[in-house]
């Protein structure tokens, strides 16, 4: 056992068949993330994890050692799960398990790399689908369509954030027992919140409608927010998150006009989409900076997307400047 599930995690999924084999498909999952937390506890004891193994992914970021193993990892323990299809952010095409078996799996399975020789959080997400027709077409598909959705963070905690579309829910791996127990059964976002979580280095790349938000938010209380904003940025999509679901706040990496980033860094499949589920079952919204982030067609594998989440007010003001751009 690596997990004691509330009674109602997953009830909304009323397929007997189903909803076992999302349960199996987490438990496996979460053992696999024991694994890793267990090397990221042991940092620089382990042989140089944050080395670039001189490949880059599908997106051109540079694959360093943790992330390769991550998804070794994760692609030995799926092996076992009742997963006919693997999608992971750190390979080029979809691995086929089992096409006979009835889920389909995407993971970005180390989620901040910068920061892995650093001692600050990192972790996996993961999203579930029912499978489709065929390999591609059980991934090519709204985020609306995830059955489960999630991340683990290797931090001071080991946590796993999850959602199957009955509320948003956290557990943390107890070092004495050995198994992820629920803490927080029922997460809720604060609507309103004056943190806000960007990468400022980039303000002069930014489109008019974000550079005018972060510019009103840097006026504090005499601007027209009328309020003072504190800023936030570990640099790990994961740690960001948990933190906004904690207490609040605005996540953003929009698009901007550096190379390859006309559509933001993150990607819609592997990141925005089971962070957005998660965020929307705890009360808050995520969006592109207009569109919700759980419409978004799906037409390839790596798609990047803009990415604005967090508290839902905090949401809709930023919004509200993309539409006033709209209207000039
Ligand atoms: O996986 C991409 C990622 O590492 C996220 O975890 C994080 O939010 C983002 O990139 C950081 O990007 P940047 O280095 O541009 O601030
Ligand atoms: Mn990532």
């Amino acid at each position: 056992m690596a997990i004691r599930f509330s009674s109602d995690f997953a009830k909304n999924i009323t397929d007997k068949a189903i909803h076992a084999a999302v349960l199996d498909t987490v438990t496996a999952l979460a053992g696999a993330c024991k694994q890793i937390s267990h090397i990221c506890a042991r940092g620089p004891l382990e042989q140089g994890l944050g080395v670039e193994t001189g490949a880059a992914n599908t997106d051109g970021d540079a694959q360093k050692a943790l992330d390769v193993r991550s998804d070794e990892i994760i692609t030995k323990v799926l092996e076992t799960a009742p997963v006919a299809y693997y999608a992971s952010e750190e390979q080029d095409d979809i691995v086929i398990l089992d096409a006979d078996k009835p889920l389909a799996v995407a993971s970005d399975p180390l989620d901040g790399s910068s920061n892995i020789d650093t001692n600050v959080s990192i972790g996996t997400i993961f999203s579930i689908f029912e499978t489709n027709d065929n390999a591609a077409s059980s991934f090519l598909r709204p985020g609306s369509e995830q059955i489960c959705g999630g991340f683990f963070v290797y931090g001071p905690q080991t946590t796993l954030v999850i959602t199957a579309g009955a509320g948003t829910q956290t557990y943390v791996l107890d070092p004495d027992s050995g198994d992820f127990e629920l803490a927080i059964a029922d997460m809720k976002i604060t609507p309103m919140s004056t943190e806000y979580a960007i990468n400022a280095s980039n303000h002069h790349h930014w489109d008019a409608p974000i550079r005018a938000y972060i510019e009103d938010c840097l006026l504090g209380a005499t601007g027209p927010l009328g309020t003072k904003y504190n800023m936030r940025w570990v640099g790990s999509l994961v740690a960001d998150a948990n933190r906004i679901l904690s207490r609040g706040g605005l996540f953003m990496y929009p698009s901007d006009d550096r190379d390859g980033y006309s559509h933001g860094r993150l990607r819609l499949l592997y990141e925005a989409n089971p962070v957005a589920f998660v965020i929307e079952q705890a009360g808050g919204a995520a969006t592109d900076g207009t569109r919700r982030i759980l419409d978004v067609p799906l037409g390839t594998l790596h798609q990047r997307v803009p990415l604005v989440f967090g508290s839902k007010r905090a949401v809709q003001t930023l919004g509200n400047y993309h539409k006033k751009q709209d209207q000039l």
